[in-house]
């Protein structure tokens, strides 16, 4: 384990933004963990853990330590007749976990191929697209809590998921480093179809029983088509989340704008398409100096090749204001701002 100084984390961040930290640590399994611990420079600074960057956006430079996480291993746990138990290190690229697990006909995760980042970030964020979210398949994870400076191990119940959020955005924020992910997953096919977009994209496919694999294909299919590959564009996928309204508020919403977007929830709630208020606003397409919206996806801001994490912050306020300016709903912030 070695600690480096003054680290660019041009390439560890999806938007591509050329910042600094004062230090860095790649960190490679659970004995760098303790051995990080010990020098103490974690509790002398400020301090980040980072995944794949692909849901952060560094406004500045960050004057701490920067924690990589690059553990690895992918192994099955456990295997019954119907479901396997699969473990994953932190380190693992998600989409290479989903695209192992098709391979060897284990299922479940399919709907959540391409998704950028690493396997660590999945349950803080608790990803989620095309109707599947992680919680649906988590088991378990391990841990170092930097609190009590113990392994834990943490079940469903103590995780919290909601929608894009968990204890890990909460109570356990920066105190907890996430070393191994497990999903039990499904031997045989049992195809969530429930996104209306998928659904539909599937319909056109002529084929008699669609399979897991035509949903992994799909997926992939749908993801390129509308989101900027980072590597040419950077990008952090969807900049806000979409917005919780009542039932009532969308009611009134829907007198004055009648083809608005809207998902019904539990509880008289509805869950709206941030996409589509941003495009109303006229956001789509636009560009401002180094920054921009997509043209393909009004959810996604983008880095046109120099801009600073402050100029893209400066455009989301501008896209936040125009939104309660027209809709009056505050839209929240999707990726995290450092
Ligand atoms: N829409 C527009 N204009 C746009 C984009 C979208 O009007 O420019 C409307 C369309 O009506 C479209 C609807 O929004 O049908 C939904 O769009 P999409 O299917 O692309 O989904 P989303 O709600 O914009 C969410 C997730 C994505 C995930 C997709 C698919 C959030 C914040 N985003 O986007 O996740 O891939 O659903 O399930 O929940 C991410 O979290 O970074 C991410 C990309």
């Amino acid at each position: 384990m070695e600690i480096l100084e003054n680290y660019s984390l041009k390439n560890l961040n999806t938007f591509g933004i050329d910042a600094k930290a004062d230090y860095y640590v790649s960190i490679r399994n659970e004995e760098e963990i303790e051995e990080l611990v010990n020098t103490g420079i974690i509790q002398n600074n400020k301090f980040f853990i980072l995944g794949g960057g692909s849901n952060i956006l560094f406004a500045d430079n960050f004057k701490g330590l920067v924690i990589d996480i690059n553990i690895r291993g992918i192994k099955i746990i456990e295997s019954k007749e119907d479901s396997i138990l699969i473990e994953a290190g932190a380190g693992e690229f998600w989409d290479d976990l989903v695209t192992l697990c098709l391979n060897n006909k284990f299922y479940g995760l399919e709907n959540l191929a391409l998704i950028p980042g690493k396997v660590g970030a999945a349950p803080v964020q608790n990803i989620g697209a095309y109707g599947v979210e992680q919680k649906d398949f988590y088991d378990s994870l391990s841990g170092y809590n930097l609190e009590s400076q113990k392994n834990e191990t943490l079940n469903y119940n103590k995780c919290r998921f909601n929608y894009r959020d968990s204890v890990f955005k909460l109570e356990l924020k920066n105190k907890f480093i996430i070393t191994q992910v497990r999903y039990k997953l499904n031997k045989s096919e049992n195809l969530n179809l429930s996104y209306k977009e998928l659904s539909q994209e599937i319909d056109k496919v002529n084929v008699e029983k669609p399979d897991a694999k035509l949903v992994y294909d799909t997926v992939r299919r749908l993801r390129t088509s509308k989101l900027p590959d980072y590597r040419l564009l950077g990008n952090a996928g969807s900049f806000f989340k979409n917005p919780i309204i009542s039932e009532n508020n969308f009611n009134k919403l829907k007198e004055r704008y009648n083809d608005i977007k809207g998902f019904n929830l539990p509880d008289a709630k509805v869950k709206l398409s941030a996409g589509w208020l941003i495009e109303q606003c006229g956001w789509k397409g636009k560009r401002i100096g180094n920054t921009g919206v997509s043209e393909k996806h009004a959810l996604i801001l983008v880095n046109f090749g120099n801009a600073t994490g402050k100029e893209i912050l400066e455009l989301s306020e501008k896209i936040r204001h125009k939104v309660i300016e027209k809709f009056e709903i505050e839209l929240e912030n999707e990726v995290l701002i450092i």
